[in-house]
């Protein structure tokens, strides 16, 4: 149907006779002759319309609409000087169509301008329910191409690298992953239900089992949880296992790994190794697993500083166990008004959100004074204050913002409250061509969170993580008192503090299995019915093995410049779980339910 893409002509086209087929992107009428932007997937061209020179093609565009589908015939003719457009690939050159059809009309009204110039002013609500026409944009079509580029790379790399690529079943058991299960129930198996994967997690150890030896997968991953701008219910991981690697090994193969991706799609030479912090390192230093390491503004501890003094909002918190620790700001002086970091003001609301009570300040002043509240200004003693400002780094304009309770929570406001001021304060641009990557390994840590709620541990990352050797002790009998406590043998890759992905080395001893089930608060016989397939299996000759997952979508997100991954899918869903175009879920007949054995208790109360 056609000879060219439009955004393929150039100036050596020129006299040649073209077909092109497209969308109308826009049509102007200059009294006379009528210019149409044509516009297919390589790009976008301009048709002259000439009454003069072709009276059947202008009766047709005298009545094309927006988003027409139009197949012209035409000649490629260089544009005259005055009318060169440089900012578009074909902006040397016109086609003077001879003819014009249309393939497919636009019936009614579009929802909305599909022309790229209007693209920032659509509501997302729009977008999405109508996502084939935002799809069409360049932004949205771009996105999708980088998708594809972005995993074939990735491909390429892994099979290179002798690994192969084994689907997982999507209808299976629960694999633990920390979040909600989506369900399946089974018609055939009455009473019974299948989970879709939360990861392919077990999977991916039983194919270690099974002797391939270097997997991957671009799979599908199903997490009913809390939905954000970097989560989706269904996402994309690619996951990688190997057998016979140590964590060395897995980290440098990963490293290579994506820094073919980052040189194949963005033609940067990412610098390597990638820096690396140990879990704990990282808490202490900016008090989150997954540091923004863009821009300073580092918590420092002065929990030890404050303790004796008579402040009693800091010295209570760490009588009580907790800490104080601090952030400077560097230009904060100025750039911050009391009004902001008292109750009620912005950066407050960051803290208290993160559930702080308050954010206690002093403003470095020149010569080393200091502005703050009487009750810490009376309670400082000199060397405290050169000790202080030594520490933090300050300088006059400096201002110090301070977390005081326990320290989970002093770790949370501060890095809540240091990631607010970054954006706030223009550290880091967030433009879309942004290019600087701070890529950190975060290692080391630790095998078990406590979760107070349920007053049980909980595992980290998952129960399958291989715990630190030098922790646990060769004697089995010790496990169940040196489990709680020790460093897992996992790591994270975060960029610009986004987790981009996470993994581990296995445990490929039953016993050791089973003890960390137990750890969780799974009692043995539980451990047996739910995981004893693994455990069967680790028994038949496992060998060791450890991988990664990598989240696509993120990962396509940083790449495109994005802010939110449902730019990166092509039929993403909304923060409700909801697919605004199908209407997704939906309610089904009631005979489906009977056969599948399952009875509703929803009622419009529960909404
Ligand atoms: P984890 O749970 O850390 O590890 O997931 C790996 C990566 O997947 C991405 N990710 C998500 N992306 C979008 N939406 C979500 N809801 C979502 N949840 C996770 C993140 C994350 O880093 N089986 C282990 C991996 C392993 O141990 O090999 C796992 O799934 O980028």
């Amino acid at each position: 149907m056609r000879s060219h893409g439009c955004g393929d002509l150039r100036a050596d086209h020129a006299g040649q006779d073209v077909q092109l087929c497209g969308w109308v992107d826009r049509r102007r009428d200059h009294g006379g002759v009528i210019f149409i932007d044509l516009r297919d997937r390589s790009g976008t061209v301009q048709i002259t319309v000439d009454p003069d020179l072709g009276a059947e093609a202008f009766a047709v565009a005298e009545h094309l609409r927006n988003e027409t589908v139009i197949q012209v015939a035409g000649t490629v003719r260089p544009r005259p000087a005055e009318a060169l457009n440089e900012k578009l690939a074909t902006g040397a050159v016109e086609v003077l169509a001879a003819s014009i059809s249309v393939l497919n009309s636009v019936k009614g009204n579009l929802p909305f301008p599909v022309s790229v110039h209007d693209e920032e002013n659509t509501r997302e609500e729009l977008r999405l329910r109508h996502r084939y026409l935002d799809l069409r944009r360049e932004r949205m079509n771009g996105n999708l191409r980088l998708r594809a580029q972005t995993i074939q790379a990735a491909r390429r790399f892994l099979e290179d690298a002798g690994f192969i690529e084994v689907e997982t079943p999507v209808l299976t058991r629960s694999t633990p992953e920390g979040a909600r299960d989506y369900l399946v129930p089974s018609r055939v198996c009455g009473g019974e239900w299948f989970a879709l994967p939360q990861s392919p997690q077990l999977f991916k150890q039983l194919l270690m089992v099974g002797g391939i030896e270097r997997y991957y997968q671009v799979a599908r991953c199903f997490r009913d949880e809390d939905l954000r701008a970097d989560r989706q219910p269904e996402f994309t991981q690619l996951d990688i296992e190997v057998s016979f690697m140590g964590q060395e090994e897995i980290l440098e193969l990963n490293e290579a790994l994506i820094a073919t991706i980052w040189k194949a799609v963005k033609g940067v030479a990412l610098p390597r190794p990638f820096p690396r912090l140990t879990w704990h390192e990282a808490m202490e230093r900016y008090g989150t697993d997954r540091p923004d390491t863009r821009y300073g503004m580092e918590l420092t501890n002065v929990s030890d500083l404050v303790a004796g003094m008579g402040f009693k909002v800091f010295s209570g918190a760490v009588a009580a166990g907790g800490s104080v620790k601090c952030i400077a700001v560097p230009g904060g002086n100025e750039a911050l008004s009391n009004v902001r970091i008292k109750p009620g003001g912005d950066v407050f609301s960051e803290a208290q959100k993160a559930g702080a009570g308050g954010l206690a300040f002093i403003r470095v002043r020149e010569g080393g004074e200091i502005d703050t509240i009487g009750a810490i200004k009376d309670n400082l003693s000199a060397a405290t204050k050169a000790e202080l400002l030594e520490r933090t780094g300050a300088v006059p304009g400096t201002l110090l913002l301070f977390g005081a309770g326990d320290t989970a929570t002093v770790n949370k406001a501060l890095d809540r409250v240091r990631q607010y001021l970054a954006r706030e304060l223009a550290m880091v641009q967030p433009d879309r061509e942004n290019d600087a990557w701070n890529f950190l390994w975060v290692v080391d840590f630790p095998m078990f969170e406590f979760n107070a709620g349920d007053n049980r541990l909980e595992a980290l990352h998952h129960p399958f993580c291989a715990p630190n050797t030098d922790d646990l002790g060769s004697d089995p009998g010790q496990w169940a008192e040196t489990l709680p406590t020790a460093r897992a043998q996992a790591y994270d890759l975060v960029l610009n503090g986004l987790e981009l992905g996470g993994g581990s080395l296995r445990i490929h001893d039953s016993a050791l299995q089973r003890q960390v089930l137990q750890t969780i608060g799974l009692p043995l016989e539980e451990a047996n019915r739910q995981f004893g397939f693994l455990m069967e299996a680790l028994d038949m000759g496992a060998p060791p093995h450890g991988g990664l997952a990598f989240g696509v979508d993120r990962i396509v997100m940083l790449l495109a410049g994005e802010e939110s991954i449902r730019d990166t899918i092509a039929f993403p869903k909304t923060q409700q779980a909801r697919c605004l175009m199908t209407q997704a879920p939906a309610d089904v007949a009631p005979q489906q339910l009977e056969e599948l054995h399952v009875a509703s208790t929803w009622s419009e109360e529960e909404s």
